[in-house]
């Protein structure tokens, strides 16, 4: 986002420093995700901390700080995922899309080139006897294999 298109967003509002939810759900609304650049901008125009900003941006999961795929891969590497075989349903999942993410404190986030999938890392969907379990858009799969995975992710537009 350009400088020129943050100003016309900030106008939107009266008293910005008041509205910075508002302000940020607009940028996120419009670019699908905040760059910290942007943030460290924001800060300087409506004179607030930027750390006040990065703190909103992390707390509320409707925030991105990067780029978010057209499709949300969600794998579980909750403790029985775990122990079923997470780890290679990851590295599968890396490999047919062609994509690296760092794992950090329990986090994972990489996104295709393509912007068509972002795969994240979560703890438990409370659905552990169907473990490995992964979940795309909000739907849900159970006893989920490498070998099934290329026919699962063809449902979402993916070829090799
Ligand atoms: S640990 Fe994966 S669904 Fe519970």
């Amino acid at each position: 986002m350009d400088e020129k298109r943050l100003d016309e967003i900030i106008s939107r509002y009266d008293y910005p420093s008041g509205r910075i939810l508002g302000i940020l759900r607009d940028i996120q609304v419009s670019e699908g995700y905040i760059e910290k650049d942007l943030l460290r901008l924001l800060a300087e125009k409506i004179e607030v901390p930027v750390s006040r900003l990065y703190g909103l941006v992390t707390f509320y999961s409707f925030f991105s700080l990067q780029p978010v795929g057209r499709h949300i891969i969600t794998l579980c590497m909750g403790t029985p995922c775990h122990v079923k075989g997470a780890r290679t349903i990851l590295a599968t999942l890396e490999d047919l899309l062609g994509i690296k993410g760092e794992e950090e404190s329990g986090k994972y986030f990489a996104t295709t080139a393509d912007n068509q999938f972002t795969v994240v890392i979560a703890r438990c969907f409370g659905a552990c006897s169907m473990s490995p379990v992964i979940q795309i858009d909000g739907n849900l799969y159970g006893y989920v294999t490498p070998e099934k995975i290329p026919e699962i992710l063809a449902g979402y537009g993916w070829h090799p």
